[in-house]
């Protein structure tokens, strides 16, 4: 039986993993949870599961689930370190890292550092600190297995032991697929929150219509396969059936395929050396339809800028990734247009000069000064001002 922590456990991935665990009731134990603010849902996960700690990140939201949980054993913490105690639970072997953002990245860390396997679905915790967490995981104490589809379709497909050339990762396309610029323009927050094949929380699925997502995914491919950004390709597939492929020496291929539910990949990272399968959901091969199509740069730009911050490297990626999410933030909010997402990025970019990769303190210095310079610039896209 494995003891579980998840970070984010409100969340689309986190809420996922709990279902994986409600399917496995024999392989996995929920030991600690972690969420932002939603105190009335992680009291309802708590009353389910029963871990030993939860944390909340709102200090005012976790005093109300303390009261609401008179009598319970489960101990509450708040504030910027609870993620952290939930993440080095003694009795906690694996953590699900599903925070959004950079904010999961010192739970991460502290994780690494007290010998967890992780799950890793927060990937901007890679794309920002993509050394120093891969740094970490040099000892044999702990391992990184990949939650996100595409990453774990990579790493399945490498784990036949054959040689691979180049990895292929697959994108829907998002909501947007064949838009021009004209009509992207208009697009609103609703439509690109209503992604066509996956349901995922609000940041991810902006990424997903803006193709950042896949920018991100070609950083998070270098820190854990190792190839640079000239062996790292990007097609769309609209289906979302193929998750990714590995191309072999010889240009032969390697895919996995399933359908577009993430709890089969969520499933494997919780298990992985070892194969749970009390969730299923098969493919149906006869009403499969394989597309493939280059992807748009002109009209997409984040999938771009994403292979220039990794050409770039050094502390590049965490500010590509910090001004995408104020970017995101400031679309969603209605401040910005979602054409002007990657001229809030290419511009953050433009005015920092790269340096090597130090220390967290360094990249969270790095992540607060680009979050204002980009809040800065897209206020100046909406005054009119260059
Ligand atoms: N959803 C998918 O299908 C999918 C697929 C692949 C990869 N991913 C990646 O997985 C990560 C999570 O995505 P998601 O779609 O599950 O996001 P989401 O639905 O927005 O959930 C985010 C979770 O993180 C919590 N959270 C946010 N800020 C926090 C903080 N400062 N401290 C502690 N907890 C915090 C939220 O708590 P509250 O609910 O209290 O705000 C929530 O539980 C992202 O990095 C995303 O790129 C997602």
């Amino acid at each position: 039986m494995k003891g579980i922590s998840i970070l984010g456990s409100t969340g689309s991935i986190g809420r996922q993993t709990l279902d994986v665990v409600r399917k496995n009731p024999e392989q996995f134990r929920v030991v600690g949870l972690a969420a932002g603010s939603n105190w009335e849902m992680l009291l309802a996960q708590i009353r389910e599961f029963s871990p030993a700690v939860v944390s909340l990140r709102d200090e005012d939201a976790a005093l109300r689930l303390h009261r609401a949980l008179v009598g319970s054993r489960t101990e509450v913490v708040s504030g910027s370190d609870g993620a952290c105690a939930v993440a080095t639970l003694p009795e906690c072997s694996r953590v699900v890292a599903a925070m959004v953002g950079i904010s999961g990245l010192p739970a991460v860390l502290a994780a690494i550092e007290a010998g967890k396997t992780i799950a890793l679905a927060n990937k901007e915790t890679l794309v920002a600190a993509g050394e120093l967490v891969m740094g970490a995981l040099r000892g044999d104490k702990s391992r990184l297995v990949p939650v996100d589809s595409e990453h774990s379709a990579i790493f399945q497909c490498l784990l036949t032991g054959r040689k691979a050339s180049a990895v292929i990762l697959t994108a829907s396309g998002g909501p947007f697929l064949g838009m021009t610029h004209e009509e992207l323009e208009k697009v609103t927050p609703a439509q690109a929150l209503a992604h066509p094949t996956w349901s995922m929380g609000a940041k991810v699925s902006i990424d997903s219509a803006t193709l950042m997502n896949k920018g991100l995914e070609v950083i998070e491919a270098h820190h854990l396969f190792g190839f640079d950004e000239n062996h790292i390709r990007v097609v769309i597939h609209p289906q979302s059936i193929v998750h990714s492929m590995v191309e072999m020496t010889d240009g032969s291929l390697i895919a996995q395929m399933g359908p577009a539910d993430m709890r089969l990949a969520i499933q494997f990272a919780l298990s992985y050396p070892e194969e749970a399968c009390g969730y299923k959901a098969r493919l149906d091969l006869f009403s499969t339809d394989l597309r493939f199509l280059s992807p748009d740069v002109r009209n997409f730009p984040c999938l771009d800028l994403a292979y220039q911050a990794l050409a770039a490297g050094g502390t590049m990626p965490a500010v590509l990734n910090a001004a995408n999410e104020i970017a995101v933030e400031m679309f969603l909010g209605g401040t910005i247009r979602f054409t002007e997402i990657p001229r809030v990025v290419r511009e953050s970019m433009e005015r920092h000069a790269t340096e090597q990769v130090q220390s967290l303190e360094q990249i969270l210095q790095i992540d607060m000064i680009t979050r204002e310079r980009a809040r800065r610039i897209a206020q100046g896209l909406r005054r009119g001002q260059p």
